[in-house]
């Protein structure tokens, strides 16, 4: 495995034979890890969103399966008992969240190593599964250094870009697929200033966006999401780039909620929409966009915070977190091969074919 530069942001790390992760619940007023020893307890640091973005939930999901081998192995010789229980641990990791297809594209990717090494000796197998989870990890942040160099070409000098949620070294293993390409841009001499939706009701944008962009001292201005429009109508916007959870064989985008009013917006006012992923967030065996799971989060996330409450009690609420924005506003699907201009299918399937 080839040693990469230290990052700034290490989202996930491994210490001390356990999976750490910054608990991004309660940035940016507060900076900690925590620490994960099974599938069960990665399972759950995934739902509570301790862990979120897809690349990163992806990760993750690949150390909780090496964590719960490395835990059984040590427990039992019995090979059927091992792989029972590696199943369930496999089957809690996907019930985790339903949206970002990088999650089951990790699960499949660890199983298929286990599946090619269901011969070996169980020390031996969890050490491999382990040592694959370490090469997503890696991976994850070579790719979105290429995506970064492909993406910061269609910045220039002085661009004011709007971006929703958190697409950054937080949503990933570092360096980050939206924000990687703003860094990169950044890192290659240009002045490039961020418009953060703060993306109500999580706020991944006013927590996690926005103290990123201060750590490396990138201009952050943080709107509300209902701003955006205002900003474009007045010329401060110059180009939209986010990030996606999936993106459905014939290009349609699902991402977190009020993307699609972005893209909408965008396009209204002339305004190129870049979505930034690794090829790993494309499902081909999603047809359409409206066949991708979206995630009903709790609604009190939405009618207060902590213990304020600012909604009526009596009321019905709806939380989906993520939307589906249709491949026709996207004008490019930036990726570690390059871009894919006005994604349709047949883009998408050259572009995975190379
Ligand atoms: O609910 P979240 O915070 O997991 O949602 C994250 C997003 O919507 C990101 O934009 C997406 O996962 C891409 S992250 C590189």
């Amino acid at each position: 495995m080839a040693k990469l530069k230290q990052r700034k942001v290490e989202t996930l790390r491994w210490r001390g034979g356990r999976l750490q992760m910054i608990d991004q619940r309660i940035l940016p007023t507060r900076f900690r890890y925590l620490a994960y020893r099974n599938a069960r307890e990665v399972a759950e640091g995934i739902r509570s969103m301790v862990v979120r973005g897809a690349p990163a939930i992806g990760v993750a999901a690949a150390y909780g399966v090496a964590l719960e081998a490395l835990r059984l192995a040590r427990k039992t010789k019995n090979g059927k008992q091992f792989a029972r229980q590696l199943e369930k641990g496999i089957s809690l990791l996907a019930k985790s969240r339903p949206t970002a297809i990088n999650l089951f594209w990790a699960l499949n990717r660890m199983r298929k190593v286990w599946n090619k090494n269901s011969g070996m000796k169980l020390t031996k197998l969890a050490a491999r599964l382990l040592h694959e989870a370490r090469e997503i990890h890696e991976e994850d942040i070579r790719i979105n250094q290429a995506m970064g160099r492909h993406g910061a070409r269609l910045l220039k000098s002085g661009m004011r870009v709007l971006t929703h949620c958190n697409a950054g070294a937080l949503a990933t293993a570092g360096h980050g697929t939206a924000l990687g390409v703003i860094r990169s841009a950044v890192e290659a001499g240009k002045k490039i200033s961020v418009f953060a939706d703060e993306t109500r009701p999580f706020l991944q944008g006013a927590r996690l966006t926005a103290w990123e962009m201060v750590q490396e001292g990138i201009p952050v201005t943080v709107i509300t999401d209902n701003i955006a429009g205002h900003l474009m109508a007045r010329g401060e916007i110059d180009v939209v780039i986010v990030g996606t959870d999936r993106v459905a064989a014939n290009g349609d985008v699902a991402n977190k909620i009020g993307t699609y009013m972005v893209a909408v917006l965008a396009r209204r006012h002339g305004i190129p929409f870049y979505v930034a992923c690794p090829q790993s967030s494309i499902d081909l065996k999603t047809s359409h966009g409206n066949q991708i799971p979206i995630e009903e989060r709790n609604p009190l996330e939405v009618v207060g915070h902590g213990k304020i409450r600012w909604a009526a009690k009596g009321i019905s609420v709806r939380n989906p977190a993520f939307d589906v924005t249709p491949a026709e506003l996207v004008t490019g699907i930036i990726h570690e091969g390059g871009v894919i201009w006005r994604p349709g299918r047949k883009g998408i399937q050259r572009a995975l074919q190379k």
